[in-house]
């Protein structure tokens, strides 16, 4: 039996990884460690609350004594950092906490590795850490080798924290994986990023707002496959190792907006362009050929089938995303969108 440490467990990612592990490794532990900002969230972890492998511990990655409090109770065998600011948007308003969540704590994170012994700390990194592609040049795509190059405040912050995770592995030997996915999609989902943000807002049949033309171009990759490699990598991942993980599914914002709208059978006239996104990212696109040879691991979830159970769990599910929105999230959304 082994003791993970999942950080930023109530998050989007980290929270269907919770999932995940509990369903597909029942004997093992899973420690969720999350200080709840304003994207963490009690209900997706609800369905898990009783399990007795489960634990909740609210905390802040960045909080050295209750970091290394919950090392010495827990031992954990295993450490998997999701814990992060992770909206582009939010970084440009306000890059500060950014900095501090993202590379603080994930130094404190390896800090504690070091101080109780580990077995491995992996890292979940973005693929935003390679900066952009040109839209004219889809034989480029971003492998392992590809030179870090960021232009958000957000992306910046995750380069610097997978610097920081090679130095530890090159001058302690900590045992460190780092993997850099692509954007994914999928239940849980915060509705500032764009997928879920398209579906509430047709939903609420409120204006979907795509920065500049909407030709920006992401690699869209289900979530529960992203779970799947993390996964591989933790049991046969090499250590000092990055992992590219990719959905091999390239598409423009506007095709995806278009799409949203034509599976819930609303109008076009919703979309609305908006002002453009500062130093926004043209094209992001994956090179898993490492992550497939070595690990096996190929994407499994066609884009057309994980967009339908996508917005099947959002009209399921109305209550998780309907609570958010009625928040603190409006005074959120006048800031960023109002007058755009
Ligand atoms: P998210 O914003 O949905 O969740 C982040 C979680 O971390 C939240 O539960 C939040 O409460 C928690 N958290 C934030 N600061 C914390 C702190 N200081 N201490 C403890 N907990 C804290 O993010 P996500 O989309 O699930 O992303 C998870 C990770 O995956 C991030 O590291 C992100 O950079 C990376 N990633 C995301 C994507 C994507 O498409 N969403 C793609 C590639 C990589
Ligand atoms: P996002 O989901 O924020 O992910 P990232 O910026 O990390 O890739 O945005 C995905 C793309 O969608 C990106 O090109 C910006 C664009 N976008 C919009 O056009 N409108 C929106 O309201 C949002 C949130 C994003």
């Amino acid at each position: 039996m082994k003791t993970y440490i999942v950080t930023g467990g109530a998050g989007f990612i980290g929270g269907n990884f919770v999932h995940y592990m509990l369903k597909t490794h029942p004997n093992d532990k899973v420690v969720v460690l999350d200080s709840l900002t304003y994207a963490g969230n009690m209900e997706t972890l609800a369905s898990v609350a009783d399990n007795p492998n489960f634990l909740f511990v609210k905390g802040d990655i960045t909080d050295r004594d209750s970091v290394n409090a919950l090392f010495q109770r827990e031992k954990p065998d295993v450490v998997v950092n999701f814990a992060a600011e992770s909206h582009v948007d939010r970084s440009i308003d306000n890059p500060g906490v950014f900095l501090h969540t993202n590379i603080i704590g994930t130094g404190v994170l390896m800090d504690a590795c070091r101080k109780y012994g580990i077995e491995r700390f992996h890292q979940v990194g973005t693929d935003e850490v390679y900066g952009d592609l040109p839209l004219d040049r889809p034989d480029l795509l971003f492998t392992e080798e590809t030179p870090l190059h960021t232009s958000s405040p957000y992306s910046a912050s995750k380069a610097s924290a997978d610097l920081l995770v090679l130095a530890y592995y090159r001058t302690y030997k900590l045992p460190v994986t780092i993997s850099r996915c692509s954007n994914n999609y999928g239940p849980y989902h915060f509705p500032e990023k764009l997928i879920p943000l398209m579906i509430a807002n047709a939903l609420n049949d409120k204006p979907l707002p795509v920065y500049g033309k909407g030709e920006n171009v992401r690699d869209w990759l289900y979530v529960l496959d992203h779970c799947k490699a993390i996964d591989k990598i933790l049991q046969g991942g090499r250590v000092g190792e990055v992992y590219n993980i990719g959905g091999h599914n390239e598409m423009r914002n506007i095709d995806i907006v278009k799409l949203i709208l034509k599976e819930l059978n609303k109008p076009e006239t919703l979309i609305t362009y908006v002002t453009d996104r500062a130093g926004h990212d043209l094209r992001y696109a994956i090179d898993p050929t490492k992550i497939g040879d070595e690990l096996g691991w190929q994407p499994e979830t066609k884009f057309a089938d994980g967009i339908k159970l996508t917005i099947d769990w959002y009209l399921n599910n109305r209550e998780w995303w309907e609570n958010i929105i009625s928040g603190e999230y409006q005074s959120y959304y006048e800031k960023m969108y109002g007058g755009r």
